[in-house]
């Protein structure tokens, strides 16, 4: 016979379990009505694409390209990897299908689970879940300044508050190319400062140096050159027209102009909602547009947008603000004897049926544990059925919170539950 084994997850990667599950439901609820209301549509893409469609559009020279993706061949010889986020899949899809063919703008949202190899620690996981939403067919600046309205409505909705907007614009690629320059030519004289990865980038795509989060590379470039002072005429435009549109809804943010995010796609706005009480990993969450990448992935021009929040800092943020969404049962039902077992279930699964949260007790067990029972699981009514509650057709009602009791028909039992739930 083997020896028993004791498994577990693995690193950086989670159980989610009551009552922190009740949290994320709720927050994905609360998503999907906000979303809807917004008139974003859910999509579900797979979890696993072909390798390059990743490399692509998230860049070759980003830390998730390069560290941190779950690539591995499959049978058959090719290269998949699991989803280290979800707007590339999306892209993917609304060209596969055609979905420009529909009216624009298209607005999809999305929830699931996300992979990245990376070093596991307070906030940050292997496998991570996003809420992420992306619109395709609208170019003009109210779109992304509407995208930002409508997620404040739903961190407001699930209370969460002291969160920060910061949004900055990278240009596109009519201005990229001078930036470029201008980045090359501040950090020619100081390369022998910067990390291996950024003298590699320095050569590949120095816009990418500016994301490094190594402490001598972040000294080097305090002075490094803004990209808002390289926008052409069209993105200054834009990020002055999303600024006036973000104002016009009262919304706060600032303009973090050392903002460049970590994937490559991105073309004028990006923002980031960020908690000060997450610690390093602070972005809720994060976006912005990116204009060229459906075109990239060979559908038509389309300029597009989008964002993805982080489940687990959001949970995080619920749990530390008090939340709780842990329902209890509506009824209990204590069972004495053989005959009010036979009645009593066939009672709860009539109530389970119209849609009450009913749990039995234990008609083996006496009558006092049964109640313990009811008190553990919180229940909101006790109701105890015996021989003599068999006979008269009555039963008393009790409400574990006040100890109020009353007494009501058998069979009235649904319209009870029914009147104090309305
Ligand atoms: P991102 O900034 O890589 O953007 O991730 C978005 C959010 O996902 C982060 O702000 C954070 O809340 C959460 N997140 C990311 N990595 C981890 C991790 N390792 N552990 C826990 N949470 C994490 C994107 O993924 C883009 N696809 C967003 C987007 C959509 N841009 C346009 N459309």
């Amino acid at each position: 016979m083997s020896s028993s084994r004791e498994y577990k997850a693995l690193k950086g990667m989670q159980d989610v379990l009551p009552p922190n599950s009740y949290l994320w439901k709720k927050t994905e609820e609360t998503a999907e009505e906000i979303f809807t209301a917004y008139g974003y549509r859910p999509i579900r893409p797979p979890i696993a694409e072909t390798t390059d469609l990743f490399t692509r559009s998230i860049g070759e020279n980003t830390d998730i390209v390069e560290k941190e993706m779950y690539t591995f061949n499959d049978k058959a010889g090719r290269s998949v990897t699991l989803r280290p986020e979800g707007t590339a899949s999306v892209v993917r899809s609304y060209v596969e299908h055609h979905l420009y063919t529909l009216p624009s703008p298209q607005k999809y949202y999305y929830s699931g689970p996300m992979f990245r190899y990376e070093r596991p620690q307070s906030g940050r996981l292997r496998q991570f879940y996003q809420i992420g939403a992306e619109v395709f067919g609208a170019a003009y600046p109210w779109m992304d300044a509407e995208m930002l309205s409508m997620l404040r409505h739903f961190l407001e909705r699930l209370h969460l508050s002291d969160l920060s907007i910061e949004v900055n614009s990278i240009g596109c690629k009519q201005c990229r190319p001078a930036y470029k320059t201008a980045l090359l030519d501040f950090f020619s004289d100081k390369r022998v400062q910067l990390c291996v990865d950024c003298k590699r980038r320095y050569t590949v795509n120095p816009l990418r140096i500016l994301d490094c989060k190594v402490a001598g590379c972040t000294a080097v470039r305090k002075e490094a050159p803004r990209v808002t002072d390289h926008h052409c005429c069209d993105c200054e435009s834009h990020f002055e027209r999303f600024q006036a549109t973000l104002r016009n809804f009262g919304i706060t943010y600032n303009v973090n102009p050392e903002m460049v995010r970590g994937l490559d796609y991105y073309t004028r706005t990006i923002f980031e909602i960020t908690s000060k009480d997450l610690g390093a990993q602070n972005a809720v969450v994060a976006g912005g547009r990116y204009d060229d990448l459906v075109k990239e992935f060979g559908g038509p021009d389309t300029p597009a947008i989008g964002f993805a929040a982080g489940m687990e800092r959001i949970v995080e943020l619920l749990n530390r603000s008090g939340a709780s969404a842990l329902p209890s049962p509506d009824a209990f039902i204590s069972l004495l004897g053989e005959q009010a077992c036979r009645k009593g279930i066939l009672i709860a699964d009539d109530l389970r049926t119209k849609g009450f949260w009913v749990e039995l007790g234990d008609p083996e067990a006496s009558l006092k544990s049964q109640m313990r029972r009811a008190d553990k699981v919180s229940a909101r009514y006790v109701f105890v059925i015996g021989d003599k509650e068999i006979d008269s057709g009555n039963v008393q009602w009790k409400k574990l919170s006040d100890a109020s009791q009353g007494l009501i028909s058998l069979s009235g039992i649904y319209d009870f539950l029914a009147d104090k739930a309305g």
